[in-house]
């Protein structure tokens, strides 16, 4: 049988980002203080078992996405073979990563083994000065040898994230060119003022067309779009790939959000605003069965707020954790 999960508001909910570690191998700046997050014990974060246990509740209910994130999900050893096992759940019908490209060379054989359905490659810029001052570490080489693994895998579509910040518009344009010289998207993603993000202005995505515009000339809306989430897309003549934005700023799309969060430790999280939601490593630990896993899913589902208030000045319940802790 075939299960749809609906929140309070109707929106129907098929999808998790799984965060699998909050250690990551870069320390971008808009998202990790210098020396790292206060990393927590093994104990702490979900092992595999308890999160392979978790997502086929999900899929009972009507989970049929998974992605898994980080902090750097290659930071995980062996990623693959959990990624994999996910896979085989009678249910989850799709389960792509989110990685930041560092070790992605060696690990993408092993990834197209396990049947992962898409890659999102974080990378703000093509410049190595610039991505060393970005992410304060130099390992662009490093993340461009994960890109041309990807691309050895076309059945595997590969998506470059970029987080436009106070870098000169050049460097963002330059990007775009990627999806010019092969078939990937390439999508501008909003600063969200989260954590670190709170200190950086975000980059409109009106700002970013018009200088996309001048470079590469007209572009049309694309109806089709890849991908299942906010994302919207448009094409330039003569490109391979599609040029996508999220805009969660300047173009607000919470109402037809369809997604959860879960936290390396275990917490399911409902909006990425709001520190609400349910613990479910105390109930995976404390011998709960799959109903009452099942039942609090539900319970914490229908609570998912309406929409984000990143524009207001909301205090009350506000996310306290910096994106490396939630995923993005
Ligand atoms: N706003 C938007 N995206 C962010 N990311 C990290 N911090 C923020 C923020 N404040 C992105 C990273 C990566 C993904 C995991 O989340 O650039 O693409
Ligand atoms: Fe790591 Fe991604 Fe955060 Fe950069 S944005 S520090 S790559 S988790």
């Amino acid at each position: 049988m075939i299960s749809v999960m609906t929140d309070g508001c109707g929106r129907e909910i098929d999808y998790v980002r799984i965060s699998v570690t909050d250690r990551c191998s870069l320390r971008c700046i808009y998202c990790m203080p210098e020396e790292g997050i206060r990393s927590v014990s093994h104990t702490e974060i979900l092992s595999f078992d308890e999160i392979e246990r978790l997502v086929s509740v999900f899929a009972s209910l009507g989970i049929t996405k998974i992605k898994l994130t980080g902090g750097e999900p290659l930071v995980r050893k062996d990623i693959a073979v959990p990624a994999g096992r996910l896979k085989r759940i009678n249910g989850i019908c799709q389960v792509t990563m989110t990685t930041n490209g560092i070790g992605l060379a060696k690990q993408m054989e092993a990834l197209a083994g396990a049947g992962i359905n898409g890659i999102n490659l974080s990378l703000d810029t093509l410049n190595p000065e610039v991505f060393a001052r970005i992410t304060r570490r130099r390992a662009f080489d490093q993340v461009m040898e994960g890109f041309y693994a990807a691309l050895q895998y076309p059945q595997i579509p590969l998506k470059i994230n970029c987080v436009p910040m106070g870098i000169p518009e050049r460097n963002v344009t330059e990007l775009a060119v990627l999806a010019k010289k092969y078939p990937v998207h390439v999508r501008y993603i909003e600063m969200m003022p989260i954590g670190f993000g709170r200190q950086f202005q975000y980059c409109s995505e009106d700002t970013i067309l018009e200088n996309l515009v001048k470079c590469y000339g007209p572009w049309r809306t694309c109806d089709k779009k890849p991908g299942n989430g906010p994302g919207h897309y448009i094409s330039f003549a003569g490109f391979q790939g599609k040029i996508g934005f999220i805009s969660a700023i300047s173009h607000k799309f919470c109402d037809s959000c369809n997604r959860v969060r879960l936290t390396s430790q275990g917490f399911l999280k409902t909006c990425l605003q709001y520190d609400t939601g349910a613990d479910m490593r105390h109930l995976l630990r404390g011998g709960a069965s799959d109903e009452e896993i099942r039942e609090t899913v539900r319970t914490a589902i229908m609570q998912k707020p309406v929409s984000h208030q990143f524009t207001e000045n909301v205090k009350e319940h506000e996310e306290a954790h910096t994106m490396s802790q939630i995923g993005g």
